[in-house]
């Protein structure tokens, strides 16, 4: 074997290890990558065997520093490939990803709607506003004067219990503010700041601590009807709630009235609804208390009116064949996708 001098075989790795560098470097795809790897690292003609070879020549003084070398050289280059392949898969990925393929067929995009809840309010709306109700908001957050005085229900009475409301802890003395247990506030609300007549409808969120069940809910929401005009009957009461609910629900609706008690209302009635042959309780109605006209600064003997409050729920529940209202509040897309 010929001699070689330590010189000549450093700068031959070197000028190997330069190479293999610009080659890797310029290598943009596969088949690039492939003829540098066969070039500089290939196992029978490639460049470091063929430096490799030499070894056998230097001298057995300068063969330890050779080796070191030699395999420095051969560490470096083999990153420098692997780096260069992760580089030209990257670029093949990418090329792939962001090809469109016009002619395939379009992706249907998933499109969402609103809650079934949200619909019954809008649809109840609409109807309403069709027989010339304006739909108004109040707030949730009520004091009691709204919620429970105006509508004359007194200090004392049962619905005011601390065990029946959500009342919110304020400073001493003052009056406790409540989450509102019944949309009738915004009558008072809307009959404080109107002169009659007025037709107005009021759907929102009520609180009440109930456990829940199929159905009852802590939340729940109602829609409150007012009506005050001059010579309003219980007749006018009853034509709007049958108008209302085969208009929600079809033609072949039944509208019951059932006598009971609200202490804002006089006389006042539970109102049950027939469909499908079942009849349901859907909320309760009367006509306005001459008391709570007074208390809004209306004269009773001038006009007179009715009012009504339904279960948003109860309505959606008949309408959509809902078992358990709990449904509406579970948030599984698969219920919700129904609807
Ligand atoms: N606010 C009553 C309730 O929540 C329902 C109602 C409204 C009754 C209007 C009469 C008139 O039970």
């Amino acid at each position: 074997m010929t001699a070689v001098s330590l010189e000549s075989f450093l700068d031959q790795l070197r000028q190997f290890r330069a190479d293999a560098s610009a080659a890797l470097d310029a290598a943009s795809d596969a088949a690039a990558f492939e003829a540098a790897r066969v070039e500089f690292l290939g196992a029978r003609s490639g460049r470091l065997k063929a430096i490799q070879k030499q070894l056998g020549g230097l001298s057995v003084a300068d063969k330890p520093a050779a080796g070191r070398h030699f395999n420095e050289a051969k560490a470096t280059v083999e990153a420098l490939l692997t780096a260069a392949q992760d580089r030209v898969a990257a670029t093949t990925a990418g090329v792939t990803a962001e090809a469109i393929d016009v002619t395939l067929p379009g992706t249907p995009v998933p499109l969402g709607h609103v809650h079934p809840i949200t619909q019954t309010i809008r649809r109840v709306q609409e109807i309403m506003g069709r027989l010339g109700f304006e739909s108004v908001d109040g707030p949730e957050v009520e004091d009691q004067w709204h919620n429970f005085q105006a509508l004359a229900i007194g200090a004392e009475h049962p619905a005011r219990d601390p065990l029946d409301n959500f009342y919110l802890a304020v400073a001493r003395g003052a009056d406790p503010l409540l989450l509102r247990s019944q949309t009738s506030t915004v009558q008072i609300r809307v009959m404080e700041t109107r002169q009659p007549p007025l037709r107005i409808v009021s759907l929102g969120r009520v609180y009440r601590p109930d456990t829940a069940d199929a159905t009852h809910y802590p939340m729940f929401h109602q829609v409150e009807g007012l009506l005050v005009e001059k010579g309003t009957t219980m007749a006018h009461l009853k034509s709007v709630l049958r108008l209302f609910a085969s208009s929600f629900l079809g033609g072949d609706v039944h509208v019951r009235f059932r006598p009971s008690f609200f202490p804002f209302t006089e006389p006042s009635v539970e109102v049950d609804m027939e469909w499908g042959g079942r009849w349901i309780e859907m909320g309760g109605a009367g006509m306005v208390d001459p008391a709570v006209l007074e208390a809004v600064g209306y004269d009773p003997r001038e006009v007179s009116g009715f009012a009504f409050g339904l279960g948003v729920e109860r309505i959606a529940a008949r309408r959509y064949g809902v078992a358990d209202i709990r449904d509406f509040y579970r948030n599984d897309v698969r219920f919700l996708q129904q609807f």
